[in-house]
């Protein structure tokens, strides 16, 4: 048996042409575009690139958005079955229930034809965010609020979570949110959804498998981390001590550190800018202030003790884009996946097309 690599460090499980990433330039493309490039469009339109393998036209991009507004109603039943848990703490849990009911309303769940796909991809696609906000509003006992249809992808959701109209910066920063949070190659939970989908289970059981995996603190539950660490630090002064006080207990800073980017994760260069402007049109900067001294104090402290130093991941300046957009630590890895959901579907896809059950060894020690 040849050697086993710990965490499958560095193994090559399959062939994507979803998605790229060269983690020694810091350089991510999807579908061969760079990630710069696309931070400036829409969801929809990204969400189409990644699931069809093309950039829509402009009637292309029309036509899928205005599927996407037509589904993103949400079956009443929904709410009045999950209304009574308690998802307090992880709204995530919540979600990975909803899917699972929302399978159960569909009735071409178990249809495995690339069309019965196609529409199931549109359906979790425009379904998430009403989900997420709909779950949020029923743990304070709030009604849902309608989808309003004139409204981009992230916008919405921010009007549907609160019931106010974003500003034009706080839409563009969810827009670009869900845009940086779309895809990423072979991560825990794309892997684990390809190995579900390897063995020709349905698409809502794989994207189920994604958002168990996601909600993980060592994968996307480190945003949630990163929101509640901001909390506990509370102040600039005490990034210092703090950030000391981890590294002496050997303890993981949530945010920092990542198993393929050995340079600034080119997501967080743009998370860091739009984080920036929020900070400004809000007129308080403290957040953004704490998280860029915490940047600084652990790159500088990790070349003292390791010799390399330690970058931001994507969760870090999100989850204070998030802080920004008022949003509260248990909803971040819904947040996530609702960006997350259109490069699981793409992967789904992709699996199917090309399939092999997944299934490797284990050295018995
Ligand atoms: C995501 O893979 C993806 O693509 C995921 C993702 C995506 O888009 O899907 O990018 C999203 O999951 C981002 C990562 C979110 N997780 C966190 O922020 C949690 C904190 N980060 C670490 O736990 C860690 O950096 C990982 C999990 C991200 C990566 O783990 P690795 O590759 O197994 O690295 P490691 O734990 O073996 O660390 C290597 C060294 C260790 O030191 P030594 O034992 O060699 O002396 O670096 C140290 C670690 O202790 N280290 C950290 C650290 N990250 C690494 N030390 C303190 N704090 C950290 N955050």
């Amino acid at each position: 048996m040849k050697e086993m690599k710990k965490g499958l460090e560095g193994v090559v499980a399959l062939d994507t042409k979803i998605s790229y990433i060269d983690g020694i330039q810091g350089i991510l493309k999807y579908r061969g575009v760079n990630i710069e490039d696309l931070a400036d469009l829409s969801y929809d339109a990204v969400s189409y690139l990644l699931i069809t393998g093309k950039m829509p036209d402009e009637a292309e991009l029309s036509e899928y958005s205005r599927m996407l507004v037509e589904n993103r109603h949400i079956n009443g039943k929904l709410i009045e079955v999950l209304k009574d848990f308690d998802f307090g703490v992880e709204a995530l849990d919540g979600l990975r229930t909803a899917i699972s009911c929302t399978a159960h309303f569909d009735e071409k769940n178990n249809h495995h034809t690339p069309e019965a796909n196609r529409n199931k991809a549109i359906r979790l696609v425009a379904k998430f965010p009403t989900i997420v906000a709909a779950l949020h509003r029923a743990s304070f006992g709030d009604k849902p609020i309608e989808p309003m249809n004139n409204l981009s992808h992230g916008a919405n959701f921010l009007y549907m979570l609160s019931g106010k109209i974003p500003t034009e910066l706080e839409a563009e920063a969810m827009e670009k949110d869900l845009i940086l949070s779309a895809e990423h190659e072979l991560n825990p939970s794309t892997f684990s959804l390809r190995i579900a989908a390897s063995t020709i289970s349905d698409m809502y059981s794989a994207v189920i498998c994604g958002l168990c995996t996601l909600k993980g603190p060592l994968h996307g539950g480190a945003r949630k981390g990163v929101m509640d660490m901001l909390d506990e630090i509370g102040s600039i002064d005490n990034a210092r001590d703090y950030a000391l006080g981890k590294l002496e207990r050997k303890e993981k800073i949530m945010g920092f550190g990542h198993r393929v980017y050995k340079t600034l994760d080119p997501r967080a260069r743009i998370y860091k800018d739009v984080a920036k402007r929020l900070a400004e049109e809000n007129g308080d900067t403290s957040w953004f202030d704490m998280a860029e001294e915490l940047e600084h104090i652990l790159y500088h402290e990790f070349i003292e003790i390791r010799g390399k130093p330690i970058y931001p991941n994507v969760d870090f300046y999100s989850a204070v884009v998030y802080k920004y957009l008022d949003i509260p630590a248990e909803l971040a890895t819904s947040i996530f996946a609702m960006g997350r959901v259109s490069g699981w579907i793409a992967h789904c896809m992709e699996q199917y097309s090309d399939n092999r059950v997944i299934r490797p060894r284990a050295h018995t020690v």
